[in-house]
């Protein structure tokens, strides 16, 4: 490529992402392209589940391909439609049609292409996808009709009042392709939301959307959606980086999550998107409750609390083990999607799986508009404010609140559950002055951090409430700091794992005062008795655990089913000290999303 050229264009696409396949490396970044001539390129969120099957195919035909990516097929494939094209005036958008009929998996795709000058045509399914719109002029319409003509060159729909064809200065409108709004917030907050399968094209300026086929009961247009995200919402402010920023963020956030929702004057907890359902739930044969890494953890961390207060049998599911094993899901079964996003391709295909079954569809998310939240019967939003950071972290405190509420709400009218729900709305309403009392132990968590730096490994053990606090403990310090980070079942321990422990291993155990307190006391000698030096999370003022403890890390003591949410911030603290240290960079800013700019 010739870097001194200069080039007049108003249409450049980019993308971050985490390599899925092959190693980062120039090659193996997007866009990906058709041919070193560039005929098409495309940059891809998501995953193609038959690339394989497509790349054999392709090689048959004298593609050649040179990256490792399970991207690449989509524009060599597309570079094949238009060389076996019947017609010399296929539009841009069609061929995109094309070849996303061959594609089986997640993605959000936007393609440029030196046959079409100018264009750009975008795509998702399973992957999320919006359309940012911005213009200084007076949108003429609320929302874009879907164009369902095959083959035909799609009628262009003027968005604008005035557009890039009467302004004169050429840059009237500006679209940007994006996976998530906080990628363009700043530059405009109209917003459409693509739908999987939506074809959205810019040809000349203006913006048009087409499906192949309607279906039955489909809307016919899409909203163009004014958001209320504020600029500094999303913006780091004076943290380091946008993970340190939204753990100090959780005293306000899991605050949100409640607001509204519980009156802590009358004890009552109305979840606004369920309670028309309450009945429904109420008559259920059991609660399933799914999602993936964090968002899973958030269900392992209630389920017990819930199967208290529901009187309900609760299985939570990890959304891709969920559907490799075709889980048997009925009429009557009420299924929870646990998601941040509301986009993980799991979690929806798990979503769509259970809602086949005729299943009623609960979705707890962050981001309002997104799949899951529209595509489920009814449901929570948690109201964390948007996440940024890569490593989710106040997602999961609202996220454990939310399903905490839910269970109160349910047992509103169990006599014999009244003096438990009314400890855990009490603990509830002094919750956030609890998490910012932990909060002020990150300078002690930092000198910890110090002293675990440069370790190869790191244990986290805990029992009853509190293991879900160390998987996802250490679930943070591997996604972040590169360390490898085991959360260990303390019950489990004599079964094989006590075997790695030893005074090199480091070690930290969650033992607070509650009904496994004893059992983890065990866990303990048997940790000690192998010369191990536990670092220990333990209640204010406890001094059997500080005499037993190569450190304490000492928290204030709430309801045991609160718990979690205070014993998992020290550890959403350590590996942002043990990432920082160890030099990998924790802001990543606007991780995972792709921003894509197209001005008119
Ligand atoms: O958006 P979701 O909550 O559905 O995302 C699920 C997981 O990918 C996510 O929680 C992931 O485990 C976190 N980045 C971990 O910090």
């Amino acid at each position: 490529m010739d870097l001194e050229v200069e080039l007049d264009t108003h249409f450049g696409i980019a993308h971050t992402r985490w390599a899925t396949h092959g190693e980062p490396s120039a090659l193996n970044s997007h866009p990906q392209r058709s041919d070193k001539n560039n005929a098409f390129v495309v940059i891809h969120n998501g995953i193609i589940t038959n690339y394989k099957e497509l790349k054999k195919y392709l090689n048959s035909k004298g593609y050649e391909f040179e990256s490792e990516t399970d991207t690449e097929v989509i524009p060599k494939l597309i570079k094949y439609v238009y060389d076996n094209r019947e017609r010399e005036d296929l539009s841009f958008s069609t061929l995109v049609e094309r070849v996303i009929q061959q594609l089986e998996g997640a993605f959000a795709l936007v393609f440029k292409s030196h046959y079409f000058p100018g264009e750009a045509v975008a795509t998702r399914r399973g992957s999320p996808l919006l359309i940012g719109v911005r213009s200084k002029y007076e949108l003429s319409a609320e929302h874009i009709p879907i164009q369902y003509n095959r083959y035909v060159i799609i009628k262009k729909v003027a968005l604008f009042k005035v557009t890039s064809d009467t302004s004169g200065d050429g840059k009237a409108v500006e679209y940007y392709f994006a996976s998530d709004a906080s990628a363009i917030i700043e530059h405009t907050n109209k917003v459409i939301y693509l739908e999987d399968d939506d074809i959205a094209a810019v040809v000349g300026g203006k913006l048009s959307l087409h499906r192949l086929n309607s279906l039955a009961g489909e809307n016919p247009v899409r909203a163009i959606q004014t958001l209320q995200m504020e600029l500094q919402e999303i913006m780091k402010g004076n943290f380091e980086a946008f993970m340190q920023k939204e753990i100090f963020e959780q005293p306000e956030s899991v605050f949100n999550t409640m607001r509204g929702r519980i009156c802590f004057h009358t004890n009552k907890v109305i979840l606004g998107g369920l309670k028309d359902h309450l009945k429904e739930i109420k008559r259920c044969r059991r609660l399933i409750v799914i999602g993936c890494g964090t968002s899973f953890h958030a269900a392992v961390a209630t389920r017990q609390i819930l199967e208290e207060l529901t009187e309900l049998p609760v299985m939570v599911e990890l959304a891709s083990d969920f559907l490799d094993r075709n889980t048997p899901v009925f009429r009557d079964d009420v299924c929870f999607y646990i998601s941040q996003s509301g986009e993980t391709a799991d979690t929806l295909m798990a979503l769509r799986y259970c809602k086949d079954r005729g299943a009623l569809t609960v979705g707890v998310t962050n981001t309002v508009g997104s799949s899951i939240s529209r595509d489920t019967d009814c449901g929570v939003h948690i109201n964390a404010g948007p996440e940024i950071g890569v490593a989710s972290t106040k997602a999961y405190t609202s996220q454990f609140v939310a399903l905490i509420m839910f269970g109160l709400m349910m047992s509103e009218d169990r006599i014999s559950l009244q003096p438990r729900r009314l400890e855990i709305i009490n603990g509830l309403r002094i919750l956030p002055d609890m998490i910012k009392k932990v909060l002020t132990l990150d300078n002690k968590i930092k000198s910890i951090a110090d002293e675990l730096y440069q370790q190869k490994s790191l244990l986290v053990m805990g029992r009853g409430f509190n293991y879900a606090t160390c998987l996802e403990g250490a679930l943070k310090i591997k996604e972040i700091t590169y360390m490898h980070s085991e959360g260990i079942l303390a019950g489990e321990l004599k079964h094989g794992p006590l075997a790695l422990i030893d005074k090199h291993m480091p070690v930290i155990m969650i033992i607070m005062k509650d009904a496994c307190y004893t059992k983890c006391q065990n866990a303990l000698q048997q940790v000690t008795a192998r010369s191990g030096r536990p670092i220990i999370l333990c209640c204010q003022d406890d001094q059997e655990m500080s005499k037993n403890a190569y450190k304490t890390i000492e928290l204030p003591h709430t309801v045991d089913c609160l718990q979690g949410i205070l014993s998992v911030i020290p550890l959403q603290l350590l590996s942002f000290h043990l990432a920082v240290l160890r030099g990998y960079d924790v802001s990543l800013p606007l991780p995972a999303l792709s921003l894509w700019t197209l001005i008119t």
